[in-house]
């Protein structure tokens, strides 16, 4: 059976790490996979999950399954992080629960199943460029996918007309995937203002929203970054909210997400929990442990999670210096082109404008990785390696 099937090409971005640990060159850059590196270049434990894990390894009595949805403080916490502490949807019982599943793409995975096979979903609208895996994730689950209008190159900002236009195309039923901070790849967002409009407009087309966050705390805080969900949670009495703790708890490889859904009544939320539970059953049975663990411990302890928040803090920091940096960077390096829209973008990721082959040529001659759109890992630079970097990106404009 084996003999007729074709090798597939390599994953689009963890491909480029592949080729890059191949590089036998010392000065080689990998500024490809969306991996926060502190200053030194590492991607550190943070050290509020190593207490938790301290704590955690003192008190673990068992490893026993955890339910199918995951433990119900973990799934409060993540309401909380999500709603804010005074919602009435943070509360279990009510008209939100939230599956706890193997990372952000776990969450994004369950939903697609349970909305193609439960739900009765077909069609997907997703911004144009997006996270590479939201296509073949929907498509996998059987969806037809849409793109809406959203970047404009001309401005490196929000092309908000275009968007407007394809989601007024939108139709009864259909779900519109949106990035709740830190669009990935472009760094562009929409404004307060904006989010209520796309608000506005996709509850008159009777559309699901289907929220993916994977960045909470790298825009502008925990909580601003949340508006956007809070904003759409207002006007949607069914909506879905894709969580991952990759990034902002540094949990990448603990695999730790979630997926909470918002229904019209506790008794829908309840069936379509018992729903979500059967699609996790015959996926991945329930989630693992470990990272969620941690998730909990931090959030529900006081003095962890003001430490947490600060690592945070400090993690969106750099990062906004390292964009800057950059923007200074290139123009020390002799580029007249304008790239200060750089230092405006948000989270891990900047849409440089980069074409195809001076994406080639940084690579071919200066070691240096970064996705075929143009997409650089605004977190993987550092002092170190900033002059190298700038000169490359001049020399191949
Ligand atoms: C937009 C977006 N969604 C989801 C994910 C998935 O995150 P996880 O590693 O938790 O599965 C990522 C990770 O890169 C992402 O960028």
């Amino acid at each position: 059976m084996f003999e007729s099937v074709a090798l597939a090409p390599p994953d689009p971005i963890l491909g480029i790490t592949e080729s890059f640990n191949k590089d036998e060159r010392g000065t080689k850059i990998n500024l490809s996979v969306g991996v926060y590196k502190d200053a030194s270049g590492a991607t550190p434990v943070l050290p509020s999950v190593k207490e938790a894990e301290k704590r955690l390894l003192a008190s673990e009595k068992s490893k026993g399954y955890k339910p199918i949805d995951g433990d119900p403080a973990y799934g409060k916490a993540v309401r909380e992080l999500l709603f804010g502490k005074q919602s009435p949807l943070v509360a279990p019982g009510g008209r939100a629960a939230t599956c706890h599943t193997p990372g952000g793409t776990g969450g994004l995975r369950l939903a697609a199943d349970f909305l193609a096979t439960k739900a009765g979903a077909k069609r997907i609208w997703m911004s144009d460029p997006t996270w590479e895996n939201h296509q073949a994730i929907f498509r996998a689950a059987g969806f037809e996918v849409e793109k809406y209008g959203y970047y404009s190159a001309a401005s490196h900002g929000l092309d908000f007309t275009a968007m407007k236009e394809s989601l007024g195309q939108v139709k009864a039923g259909d779900v519109v995937l949106l990035h709740a901070c830190c669009h990935n790849p472009t760094g562009v967002d929409p404004t307060v203002a904006q989010w209520r409009e796309i608000a506005d407009l996709l509850a008159l087309r009777g559309a699901l929203p289907l929220v993916d966050f994977a960045y909470q705390g790298f825009g502008v805080g925990l909580e601003e970054d949340a508006e956007s969900v809070r904003i759409l949670e207002a006007k949607f009495d069914e909506l879905l909210v894709c969580s991952s703790f990759s990034k902002n708890f540094g949990l990448y490889n603990e695999r730790t997400g979630a997926l909470t859904i918002k229904a019209g009544s506790p008794e829908a939320c309840s069936a379509s929990l018992s729903q979500l539970k059967i699609c996790a059953r015959v996926n991945y049975s329930n989630p693992p442990a470990h990272g969620g663990a941690i998730v909990s411990t931090i959030l529900t302890d006081a003095d962890l999670r003001k430490q947490w928040e600060g690592e945070v803090t400090e993690m969106r920091a750099r990062i906004q210096s390292m964009r800057d940096a950059f923007v200074a960077g290139l123009a020390a390096a002799g580029t007249k082109q304008d790239f200060s829209f750089i230092s405006k973008q948000k989270g891990m990721f900047s849409f440089s404008g980069l074409s195809k082959d001076q994406v080639e040529r940084l690579k071919a001659e200066f070691g240096i990785y970064i996705v075929g759109s143009g997409r650089l890992n605004v977190a993987g630079m550092t002092q170190g390696n900033m002059a190298a970097l700038c000169k490359a990106v001049v020399a191949v404009l």
